[in-house]
């Protein structure tokens, strides 16, 4: 990363057409974030005022740090429903305005649809009682496995309508993971579709679904979209959607639920075992995707907005769905790919639709960068007002051609820090503050950073200081525990630093006192924006017979930000090839998913250990970044001669 000193502040740009006045203007910044910090009862207080009550709160804040004693609540005695007040509060005002408008995968052959508040509220109350009629009642788990279709919309909805909670997993996850999660939280069904187009290929939703099955209780259902037509097998379990929801009934009261019910699961990697179910309960979440959604992208009525995530993750959960429908918005829904079917779909779809906020990762804009300028200089973006990038930090050469090539320098760009753990944006510049390239800079409202000495555990004070990355209080879209494990929650976020949340990230906080993110400081990666834990990649890999043991390190990557490295140790008399190399590429694919697939494969006849048996992945790192010039001290390695051959044979030169 660049030094701070080279990047000089840019003020926060005038747009191309005259806009609306800023929500927060940055004198407004200042006093509203002391506010949130000295009196975080009345400050929320307010803010909880936008969303709509069954029964009005009367506590605000009550949470605890405390070892032994996690315990978070936001508006704990209040009631709501966050399908009422995503669709049915809308309905007086804007029953006819667009909510989502949908985009193809292939523009060529399918049109973009435009659905209402009106007709939304209908599908999800007739999806609603379908699930109804099938059995699912308040509290149970329901899997969504869907393209990004309308249905994941009405399905995500219509859970929280009859208040089940739902749990995404990735269209791109494999059926063992998929299982995995099916079984994690005891779903009683499984909405999935029949195949999902994306970018001109098809993967076979319907399929996997029924493998993932073989592996879980028997009175699972399934309840199948039909996206494509395309050919699927079909079981007693197995329930026509679309059919169903034909002949269902689009009334469908909703359900009125306490603040802390749990809203939904999403598992996420973390640095050690299996994926974990992050939940996030009702009212704070909701309260605080409605709010950053609002103010960090300075989202005003009938704005269109498009974040380009997917519902399979956090990102796409928050911004496209719960934050821009809670606040009445309307929301791009996007089937395909940034490159299908060419280079300037992003643009082309941002010029159709009049896009006003754009909001996407640092790879898709390094991959477009790559493309060249002509693909997006060709579309007409003059609607654009501000754009947004989350997932991994940005470098300064992506940060300035999205600046200059994309938002002609008239865009504020929203550089957005946060997590599946977070609910919604944690540091992030608004509209309104003087930019640095690659900086996340300030804090959210209510949001208080510490950097922490990582050994020690201290305070860092003052500025131009580095350390790790802890947050001193909580904020209403905080997660509230692991499901089913809060032992786990305690111990992964609250357990290496008494009394912070550690968010397992790296920062700086520079001279001016902005923070920057210098990446994870725990053993998950970032590629592509996906997080993944190494030691997942691992287990996968010595699940193969012919694997002995295996270390995985992330190492930088030019499109993906980081790249999956692995050091495969072979079961004795087994002999290394390309073919072997492919065989396991595959295998990673089909226990996890293309995105945990292995960049490079490193045969290791040994890894470095330590004499007690710990693997130095410090070195394997090192290695991997092919900078082993600075290995460091490789005196307490069992057999140093090890690092001698994996140097000679590293896989990444330059
Ligand atoms: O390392 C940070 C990185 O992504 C991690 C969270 O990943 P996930 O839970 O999948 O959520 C991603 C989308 C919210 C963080 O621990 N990260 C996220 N946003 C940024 C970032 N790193 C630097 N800058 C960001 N803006």
């Amino acid at each position: 990363m660049q030094s701070t000193d080279l990047i000089k502040p840019i003020d926060a740009p005038t747009p191309t057409k005259p806009g609306p006045t800023p929500h927060v203007s940055a004198a407004d910044y200042s006093s509203m974030y002391a506010a949130s910090l000295n009196d975080p009862d009345a400050f929320w207080a307010e803010q909880g005022q936008r969303v709509d009550w069954m029964k009005p709160f009367t506590k605000v804040k009550n949470t605890s740090f405390e070892p032994d004693n996690i315990d978070i609540r936001w508006f704990e005695d209040g009631t709501l429903n966050v399908s009422a007040n995503c669709i049915d509060r809308h309905l007086a005002d804007r029953a006819d305005q667009t909510a989502i408008i949908w985009e193809p995968d292939d523009p060529r052959t399918e049109d973009a649809r435009h659905i209402t508040y009106a007709q939304l509220h209908r599908s999800v109350s007739k999806m609603a009682n379908v699930l109804r009629d099938l059995g699912v009642e308040k509290g149970d788990r329901v899997i969504i496995y869907l393209p990004m279709i309308p249905e994941a919309a009405y399905a995500m909805l219509a859970c929280t309508r009859i208040g089940a909670i739902h749990s995404i997993v990735f269209a791109g996850f494999s059926p063992d993971a998929l299982g995995a999660r099916i079984n994690g939280c005891d779903a009683k069904i499984v909405i999935t579709a029949d195949h999902a187009p994306r970018g001109g290929r098809e993967t076979p939703l319907k399929s996997n679904t029924d493998t993932a099955l073989l592996h879980c209780k028997d009175d699972v259902k399934c309840l199948v979209v039909k996206r494509t037509g395309g050919q699927t097998t079909w079981t007693d379990r197995d329930y026509d959607c679309n059919a169903l929801m034909a002949e269902a009934s689009a009334d469908c009261p909703a359900v009125e639920m306490a603040a802390e019910d749990p809203l939904f699961i999403l598992y996420t990697s973390g640095s050690t075992g299996q994926p974990k179910g992050v939940v996030h309960t009702t009212g704070g979440y909701l309260v605080y995707a409605a709010m950053t959604h609002e103010i960090v992208f300075d989202y005003h009525d009938g704005d269109i907005f498009w974040c380009t995530a997917d519902v399979g993750w956090v990102t796409g959960h928050s911004y496209i769905v719960y934050g821009p429908l809670a606040n009445g918005g309307t929301t791009i829904m996007f089937e395909g790919v940034p490159t299908y079917p060419d280079a300037g779909r992003f643009w082309d779809v941002c010029a159709k639709h009049k896009v006003n906020q754009f909001y996407t990762a640092p790879t898709a804009i390094r991959a477009l960068m790559g493309a060249g300028n002509d693909w997006v200089e060709k579309h007409d973006l003059s609607d654009l007002r501000v754009l947004g990038s989350v997932g991994e930090p940005i470098n300064p050469e992506a940060w300035n051609w999205y600046n200059e090539v994309v938002g002609k320098g008239k865009c504020p760009i929203v550089d957005t820090f946060w997590q599946t753990e977070t609910g919604g944006h944690m540091l992030t510049p608004l509209p309104c503050t003087k930019l640095k390239p690659g900086a996340a800079q300030q804090p959210f409202f209510g949001v208080q950073p510490v950097v922490l000495e990582p050994t020690s555990g201290q305070i860092i004070d003052g500025n131009d200081v580095e350390g790790v990355l802890c947050i001193a209080d909580s904020w209403p879209g905080q997660m509230r525990t692991v499901w089913g494990d809060h032992e786990r929650f305690e111990k992964t976020y609250f357990s290496d630093y008494k009394g912070y949340y550690f968010s397992g990230d790296g920062c700086r906080r520079d001279a001016d006192g902005d923070y920057w993110i210098t990446g994870r400081v725990d053993d998950v990666i970032n590629v592509s924006g996906h997080r993944m834990g190494t030691a997942e990649v691992e287990s996968a890999l010595v699940a193969h017979p012919k694997v002995a043991e295996s270390a995985v390190v992330g190492y930088p990557h030019d499109v993906k930000g980081q790249g999956i490295y692995a050091y495969v140790t072979l079961m004795n008399g087994q002999e290394p090839s390309d073919e072997l190399r492919k065989e396991l590429e595959k295998w990673v694919r089909t226990e996890i998913g293309p995105i945990a697939k292995p960049d490079l494969i490193q045969w290791a006849p040994g890894l470095p250990k330590t004499r007690s048996g710990k693997i130095m992945r410090r070195i394997l790192r090192k290695i991997a970044e092919d900078d082993f010039g600075a290995l460091g001290d490789t005196s307490t390695l069992a057999d140093p001669s090890v690092v001698d051959d994996l140097i000679e044979n590293r896989m990444n030169r330059g």
